[in-house]
């Protein structure tokens, strides 16, 4: 009897500490794709947390489905689907950017990737524009979203359509992110000295020699010439239109409460950062679950050999039937069994240690014992996961980030890459049995690995549920926000303090200059006069 009274006031500090965030309403402008699969992580959990989740999609949606236990959607009519969101259009800008690569390392091939990049850019975010004006002149939809009175705005800004939303809504924001229009979202908001931060496409390590370093400066002036010139000004036709001309993108950006960042420094560089960035990579990371029947028959029939996980990913699942001839072959002759995501052709060479399948339950296949590798088109979902379950990776880049993020595991010794563009039968083979030779550390540097990731005071996906709580009790968070982003460009790199300074040390420079003539002067004619009285 004597615990009740503890016992209540235990029930009802909890139910009190549990009110003050329960019921939130949250509204989500999701990017499609594979950065829907994280995204909609963060939306379950915070539906499960008790919070009301409305996604804006929009009609020609892949990914982002209209109904779901988890949220309710609003859905926008719109004509023409992003490219990004077409199955045919990611198979041929593939195609075509891995002809580029094949010329790999001429001034043609690099002119030819960025237009190629460019133009697919540009594409896409007109599009995306087009949308946020659908939204703002739907004025029944925007009485709508003011009426509902949000608590917070959770959008991924690789394309700021949401961030454009969010202002004219006027709502407090976070980010679910890693790239902006023009990179690394860090680039937007903390110092990135180019000589130790390799720049995206550029393919180098934090370790860079002169000539890198000099490469690296002209990887960067691509995307700064991307953002102003290909990315950013359809953007900011809408910001002109509807906010007045005196408000910039890259501000409005600049300007969120919180960025819930996707990255972990055991696998990306570490860097200089801002106290309003909150780190959750591997936030998808979660133990196995056992497997189907037939695949876990399947698996366990691979014997000591073990297996081989083979995906390129959601986007890119058809890569034509040369490689798919030549990655069959290559696996009919090793002893390991192998499970490969593919839904082209089925290869002629197939092997019977090799089982297709459409998909794939990949974090339970990563977790599972006998997994000896991860062969992957280098996407983060599934880097993270490999890392969490120490499963090393052979990377098979093809486009976007992939090669930059392979260079990276590379340097942490847990992976190796193949290049696509001179792939044949007997590297391909070579370099999986070079892999998967026990002799070789991957595998204990990835289990490494996987302990220092899994070694912190609170999970990615708590702390990034803290966070967006956080926001949503205080309205914000604008007291961990820098005030560099309303600094004009000379002040923020500190040129008008230089110029005064210069000012000031020039003006005594010529005050002792004159002193010193003045001086000078006066000496040579006292003199003059002292010898003048001398000689009289
Ligand atoms: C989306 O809505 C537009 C405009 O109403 C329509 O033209 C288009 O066919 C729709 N697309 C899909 C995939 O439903
Ligand atoms: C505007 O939004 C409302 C509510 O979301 C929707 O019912 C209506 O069809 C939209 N109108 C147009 C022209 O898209
Ligand atoms: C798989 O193929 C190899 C060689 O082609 C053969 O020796 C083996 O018996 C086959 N295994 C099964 C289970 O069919």
């Amino acid at each position: 009897m004597g615990s009740y009274p503890a016992l209540a006031v235990i029930l009802l500090f909890s139910a009190t500490l549990f009110s003050r965030c329960n019921g939130g309403k949250v509204l989500v402008y999701p990017v499609d794709g594979s950065h829907w699969l994280n995204m909609k992580i963060l939306v379950e959990e915070l539906h499960s947390r008790g919070h009301e989740i409305t996604v804006l999609r929009s009609n020609t949606s892949w990914y982002v489905s209209e109904f779901s236990p988890h949220y309710s959607s609003i859905t926008v009519p719109q004509e023409q689907a992003q490219n990004l969101e077409s199955q045919s259009f990611m198979t041929n800008f593939l195609k075509r950017s891995l002809e580029i690569n094949q010329n790999k390392g001429s001034l043609w091939a690099f002119l030819d990737f960025y237009n190629h990049l460019f133009t697919m850019m540009y594409e896409n975010q007109r599009i995306v524009a087009k949308l946020v004006i659908d939204i703002f002149e739907n004025k029944t939809m925007v009485e709508e979203l003011k009426k509902t009175r949000y608590d917070v705005f959770l959008t991924d800004p690789v394309f700021p359509g949401g961030v454009l939303v969010a202002h004219y809504l006027q709502l407090p924001l976070v980010f679910n992110v890693r790239w902006i229009l023009n990179g690394d979202a860090h680039f937007a908001f903390a110092p990135s000295p180019l000589s130790y931060i390799p720049q995206l496409f550029s393919s180098y390590s934090d370790k860079m020699d002169i000539f890198q370093r000099i490469n690296n400066i002209v990887y960067h002036s691509a995307l700064v010439y991307m953002y102003y010139y290909v990315a950013s000004p359809p953007y900011q036709a809408v910001c002109d239109k509807y906010f007045g001309k005196d408000v910039d993108l890259m501000s409005l950006m600049q300007g969120a409460d919180l960025w819930l960042m996707r990255v972990d420094f055991i696998f990306e560089f570490p860097r200089p950062t801002m106290p309003n960035v909150i780190y959750i990579g591997g936030f998808q990371g979660k133990p196995a679950k056992s497997l189907p029947k037939d695949l876990e028959e399947f698996v366990q029939s691979s014997g000591e050999h073990g297996v081989v996980i083979m995906t390129l990913g959601t986007l890119l699942n058809d890569i034509g039937p040369e490689l798919s001839e030549i990655i069959a072959s290559a696996f009919a002759n090793l002893p390991q069994k192998f499970v490969w995501r593919h839904n082209g052709k089925r290869p002629d060479t197939l092997g019977n240690n090799t089982m297709l399948v459409e998909w794939l339950p990949q974090n339970d296949l990563l977790g599972h014992p006998k997994t000896k590798a991860f062969m992957t088109h280098g996407g983060t979902n599934g880097i993270y996961e490999a890392i969490y379950h120490g499963v090393p990776v052979l990377g098979m880049p093809l486009i976007f980030d992939q090669y930059d993020n392979m260079v990276r595991l590379r340097a942490r010794g847990v992976a190796e890459i193949v290049e696509v563009t001179t792939l044949d039968v007997d590297t391909l083979t070579s370099a999986l049995k070079n892999f998967l030779d026990p002799k070789n550390p991957y595998k204990q540097n990835m289990m490494k690995l996987s302990e220092l990731h899994q070694d912190k005071p609170m999970k990615p996906l708590e702390s990034a549920m803290f966070w967006v709580e956080f926001v949503m009790r205080h309205k914000g968070a604008a007291h961990l926000r820098t005030e560099s982003y309303k600094m004009p460009w000379y002040a923020y790199h500190g040129l008008d303090v230089m110029a005064v300074f210069g000012a000031f040390g020039l003006l005594i420079v010529t005050l002792v200059w004159a002193f010193c003539k003045c001086l000078i002067g006066r000496f040579v004619s006292t003199k003059i006069s002292k010898n003048k009285s001398k000689s009289e």
